[in-house]
């Protein structure tokens, strides 16, 4: 048996056709353009390409998008002080720094710095602890994501043995979070495994939806999956370079084998990247329609 592909890309296209119509009436109606702005802090490539696809996303989108490229030995100090001008802008109502941010700035500082209402990336901790409780928040953008896609491909979460592989504050425990909560795309008995679990293939066999945050290259093999699984790789591994300099890409899992056992997974690139993205649109809009006082 193969695999079905969960297309990422497809899914994403879907809900960004949503998001570009409720753009343009929001515009129509009510005069509001969502207002987003990147702020990037050197020259790392992978964020580099990350910004510039979010930047290019939120204008085919017909946002009000800024891109704002700081220097990598900006002070902490002058960072604070340019997210507060943000946080003061009535056309902005998305602000995201781009993480990881270089070793002499205090990355919490910095989250913590950014207005809990403009926080479309969902890190702020107000919207952490909101995301925990169940109330209305912004949620972060790959779990969020990674909901939709199994909504939107009818993929039975309640009562499923979810595991996840990899604990980090921006995947591992937030969509942990989201799929044990009384929700769509929820109500999952959920395991989480990380670097000391002692025995991760025990835990990965027995699930009926696996989730693989772990950043390292293919390091689920498909003797630890069982038939039928539902496997959702969050891993963007960069393996190599064409000859023309474009990255060659893998994910967390090892998809030739995996999808040879799994009833359903998400391919790399073409997965959960452009989900990301899209629901960071999808916040931008949320946040300017709260700022309207539309929503
Ligand atoms: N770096 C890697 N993923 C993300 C993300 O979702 N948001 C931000 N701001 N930085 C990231």
């Amino acid at each position: 048996m193969s695999a079905k592909i969960i297309s990422g890309t497809e899914i994403a296209k879907q809900i960004r056709e949503e998001l570009k119509q409720e753009v343009a009436e929001l515009k129509a109606k009510h005069g509001v353009v969502p207002g987003l702005v990147t702020i990037l802090v050197g020259e790392n490539p992978a964020s580099v390409s990350y910004v510039t696809a979010k930047q290019r996303t939120a204008h085919d989108l017909g946002f009000h998008s800024v891109q704002d490229t700081q220097p990598e030995d900006i002070s902490e100090e002058d960072l604070l002080a340019l997210i507060e001008k943000y946080n003061n802008d009535p056309d902005i109502h998305g602000i995201l720094v781009q993480l990881p941010l270089p070793r002499q700035i205090d990355e919490s500082k910095v989250l913590y710095a950014i207005s809990p209402d403009k926080d479309v990336d969902g890190f702020h901790p107000v919207n952490v602890g909101k995301m925990v409780i169940g109330e209305r928040c912004f949620l972060p953008c790959t779990p969020h994501g990674i909901l939709e896609m199994l909504i939107r491909s009818g993929v039975e979460t309640s009562g499923a043995e979810v595991v996840v592989v990899g604990r980090s504050n921006i995947v591992g425990k937030p969509i942990a979070n989201l799929m044990l909560q009384k929700r769509d795309g929820g109500n999952a008995t959920v395991t989480i495994c990380h670097t000391r679990t002692k025995d991760t293939a025990f835990h990965t066999k027995r699930a009926d939806i696996l989730i693989v945050a772990a950043g390292r290259p293919k390091v689920i093999t498909a003797d630890m999956v069982k038939d039928g699984v539902v496997v959702i790789d969050v891993g963007v591994n960069r393996i190599g370079q064409t000859p023309e300099g474009k990255a060659i890409l893998c994910g967390d899992v090892d998809f030739d084998a995996i999808k040879e056992k799994a009833a359903a997974i998400t391919p790399v690139p073409g997965g959960v990247g452009p989900m990301t993205i899209t629901m960071l649109m999808k916040n931008t809009v949320q946040a300017a329609k709260q700022f309207a006082g539309l929503a």
